[in-house]
């Protein structure tokens, strides 16, 4: 059937939005006048225009133009508490007062450091940095340092910033089959990177002891996380992480959990949940307050190389590392975040995730919501999701429908990150997640003309 009523939706998506947000469209045309696109930060962008944001209240957020929506972003999952927290306000306020920073450490730094170590033991010793980008690039170097390794395991479409060290496979080629080939997803990252790395499937122990016998001796560490973030929320099938725990101890290579997002799912992170004891963590997000942040720590002797009382010790610095407002900041929003908090956020996301299910299969929809806990992300496919190359496969044949959908969302007053990630914060509560879910249902049913007729393999048998 193609009688253009496809076209209709899509235009009059894009129309809304565009009357939805005019001062947005001219924040934008003016901002592209000094920065490339108007942007810089790739995750955020989006066409025609990313809205302007404003100011945020508890789960509400605000637009330059005056529209509101219930916060499903959260920053990308660090605002826990929602925006203005008055706890950490009342933090921040007080040390701003007192300065913000001075050259020297301060006693908030310690206390912040206390607090995550009673909540991840399995970092022993801790340090801080500005973003969890900084963070593992850090981790990693202690591992290299520690084991006077080079070569790095990761996973396909595995997500841990931005460095260099990094940029392989973060986007998974859906076409590759068998044993992921390492290949830089940025451009101007040294080809040196690519030699230095290794690259599993997630969820794949098989594959994962088969990097390690025949590299072994050349490899430093492996770094995951514990459920795949960006690749979609993908979580770790069970006994994944734990037989991972034991590859990495029977090669005698160290194992970096990246926690940056999954620290929000209990006090202590997944390594909490499934009692897995990683050589290091990497934290991030939540861990601030809302300001920049990013920790590593684990085992005693391998963070020791950064001590200074010993001779030869690793060298890192920043000018900003566990300034006194983020750790006053920090220290104030994870202690209201409680086991009550945890419990009561993570059931609300399991709430809204199987309400997302529900109404794909009530519109008769191949779509599902992959996550655990207090977040997950939509894929356009019911097919069942293990790893990263499974669920980049869909994303093309789907691609117009991810924006559309997001956009739809958008003007039903749902902000959340373009590729369908979903996060709650403290301040939710039922009603939001039954008005989220009204709009879903709103949203799929205005979309059926489109999908009719440009994604028809997504209909329902
Ligand atoms: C798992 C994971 N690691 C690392 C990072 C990088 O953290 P930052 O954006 O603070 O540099 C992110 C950011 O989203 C992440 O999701």
């Amino acid at each position: 059937m193609a009688d253009g009523k496809a076209q209709k939706v899509a235009d009059a998506i894009l129309d809304r939005y565009r009357a939805r947000t005019p001062l947005s469209r001219e924040h934008h045309r003016r901002a592209r006048e000094f920065m490339p696109g108007g942007d810089t930060r790739t995750a955020i962008y989006y066409t025609p225009y990313p809205t302007y944001m404003e100011k945020g209240e508890g789960c509400r957020i605000y637009d330059c133009d005056g529209n509101v929506y219930t916060d499903y972003h959260n920053n990308y999952t660090s605002l826990i508490h929602g925006h203005a927290f008055q706890p950490v306000v009342h933090a921040a306020w007080e040390q701003l007062q007192k300065g913000t920073v001075f050259g020297a450490p301060g006693q908030v730094m310690y206390e912040h450091a206390q607090l995550l170590r009673s909540r991840v033991p399995s970092m022993e010793r801790i340090r801080y940095t500005n973003s969890g980008t900084e963070a593992t690039l850090m981790a990693m170097r202690a591992a290299r340092a520690f084991t006077r390794k080079d070569v790095f395991v990761k996973m396909d479409g595995g997500y841990h910033g931005c460095h260099d060290f990094v940029e392989v496979n973060v986007w998974s080629d859906p076409d590759e089959k068998g044993v992921p080939i390492p290949r830089l997803t940025a451009a101007g990252v040294p080809v040196d990177v690519v030699r230095n790395t290794l690259v599993a499937h997630y969820n794949d122990l098989e594959g994962l002891e088969a990097i390690l016998k025949a590299n072994k001796d050349r490899i430093a560490g492996i770094i995951l996380e514990p459920m795949q973030g960006a690749a979609g929320d993908l979580p770790a099938q069970p006994g994944y992480l734990r037989g991972v725990r034991e590859l990495a101890t029977r090669y005698g290579v160290l194992l970096v959990f990246d926690e940056i997002v999954t620290f929000r799912f209990s006090l202590g992170g997944i390594q909490a949940i499934e009692g897995i004891k990683p050589d290091l963590t990497t934290l991030g997000k939540i861990i601030g307050g809302g300001f920049a942040v990013g920790a590593y720590g684990g085992r005693e002797e391998i963070m020791d190389l950064f001590n200074p009382e010993k001779p030869g010790s690793v060298s890192t610095s920043g000018t900003f590392n566990a300034n006194n407002i983020t750790m006053a900041a920090g220290i104030a929003n994870l202690k209201a975040y409680d086991q009550a908090a945890i419990d009561r956020i993570n059931a609300l996301g399991t709430r809204l995730r199987q309400g997302f299910n529900r109404a794909f299969r009530a519109a008769d929809l191949r779509g599902q919501a992959t996550g655990q806990a207090s977040m997950f992300t939509i894929h356009w496919t019911d097919a069942s999701l293990a790893r990263a190359s499974d669920s980049a496969q869909h994303l093309i044949p789907a691609a117009e429908l991810v924006k559309l959908l997001h956009l739809e969302m958008l003007s039903r007053g749902c902000f959340a990150p373009r590729r369908g990630q979903y996060a709650i914060s403290t301040p939710m509560t039922d009603r939001h997640i039954d008005q989220t879910l009204e709009e879903l249902a709103a949203a799929l049913e205005y979309l059926r003309p489109y999908i009719v007729e440009r994604t028809p393999h997504l209909l329902g048998s």
